[in-house]
């Protein structure tokens, strides 16, 4: 039996919570009255509310989207602009109940992200572990998705570090840099990698990302090119056995950096609890640099705890995508 008011209330919820996309806003408050209505929303949500927590308003706008951006929606392309379009709420809307009545695969696909600007606040972590160790980095990432923060050193960061001509330019406030600064190695875990090489990766991923955000569809763009010319790996695989079996490996003269940006909430408390113990109870010089929220909050920071020794230090804040980056330490 289908909770309509609690799934209502779910669009009604992430619509009021997207101050940053006017455009999906304004969709997921429509399809709330839908549902409540027993629209074509609702009919095409049946079956397909998911588990609490899984995001059925990002669900369906990412199926819809990513119809838009491989030309299967004609009738609604003029009001996304993510393909050049102009959002008018009042003539997309009937387009989209069209397209949504005429069926949307895809509903029940996990919601998969990659979001570039988090570089902008891991760079002061991995300078901080490059000016302490004086060693090229071995970038260990959990949680990589499509990998694109595996390639944080192609992108440019203000006038300040990164090559100049990156198609990838992100702001950041003046922080310690290492012009020496080096990656070694660059390996990541995912329990659902996305190929960042493929058609259908670089699709799913911009499907999620919402359609009126053009800077964030310009760097994942960007991105997404950089990742076809500087090569990483992804290993298919759980956070706890991969960073176990990658601590216990010889660095080969690099220091090893793990490092994850919003994943934590996705693993159990006792799998979060047996990461971290994982590193913690690794041999060796490495580095731990995280872009999680404080718990129990919606802020999030940037920590670095570095070994021998396990100092933590929180080096910085920034919003959840990575922008204005507030640097907090000397
Ligand atoms: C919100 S995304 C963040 C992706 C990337 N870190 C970023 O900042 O753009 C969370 C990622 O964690 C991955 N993930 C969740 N649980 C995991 C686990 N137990 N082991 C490995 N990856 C996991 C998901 O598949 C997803 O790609």
């Amino acid at each position: 039996m289908i909770e309509w008011k609690a799934l209502a209330d779910r669009f009604g919820r992430y619509g009021a919570s997207m101050a940053s996309s006017p455009m999906y806003a304004d969709l997921m408050s429509r399809c709330a009255l839908d549902i409540v209505r027993g629209g074509p929303v609702a009919r095409a949500m049946a079956g397909h509310e998911g588990a609490p927590g899984s995001a059925p308003p990002m669900r369906l706008l990412g199926a819809v989207h990513r119809l838009v951006l491989s030309e299967r929606a004609p009738g609604l392309a003029p009001f996304y602009p993510s393909v050049g379009g102009v959002y008018d709420g009042d003539r997309a809307w009937p387009a989209f109940l069209a397209v949504v009545s005429a069926g949307v695969a895809g509903l029940d696909r996990t919601v998969q992200t990659n979001e570039v600007g988090r570089a902008a606040a891991l760079l002061g972590g991995f300078h901080a572990v490059s000016l302490a160790y004086r060693q090229p980095l071995r970038l260990l990432e959990v949680g990589a998705s499509a990998g694109l923060l595996l390639r944080f050193d192609s992108y440019r960061y203000g006038n300040a570090w990164g090559p100049a001509d990156s198609p990838v330019r992100l702001a950041v406030p003046a922080m310690p840099l290492d012009p020496t600064l080096r990656v070694a190695e660059r390996r990541g875990c995912d329990r659902s990698p996305v190929d960042p090489a493929s058609e259908e990766g670089r699709l799913t991923l911009l499907s999620y990302v919402w359609a009126d955000q053009l800077g964030r569809i310009e760097r994942l763009r960007g991105a997404l090119d950089v990742a076809a010319r500087v090569p990483a790996v992804v290993d298919e695989a759980d956070a706890v056995e991969w960073v176990r079996a990658r601590l216990a490996e010889d660095p080969g003269g690099a220091v090893p950096v793990v490092y994850h940006s919003v994943v934590m909430q996705y693993l159990a408390p006792e799998a979060r609890a047996a990461f971290a113990a994982a590193v913690v109870e690794a041999d060796g010089p490495r580095a731990w640099l995280r872009f999680e929220p404080v718990e129990g909050t919606h802020t999030f920071v940037v920590t670095l705890t570095t070994w021998p020794g396990g100092e933590e230090r929180v080096l910085a804040e920034a919003h959840p995508h990575g922008y204005d980056v507030r640097w907090l330490t000397t």
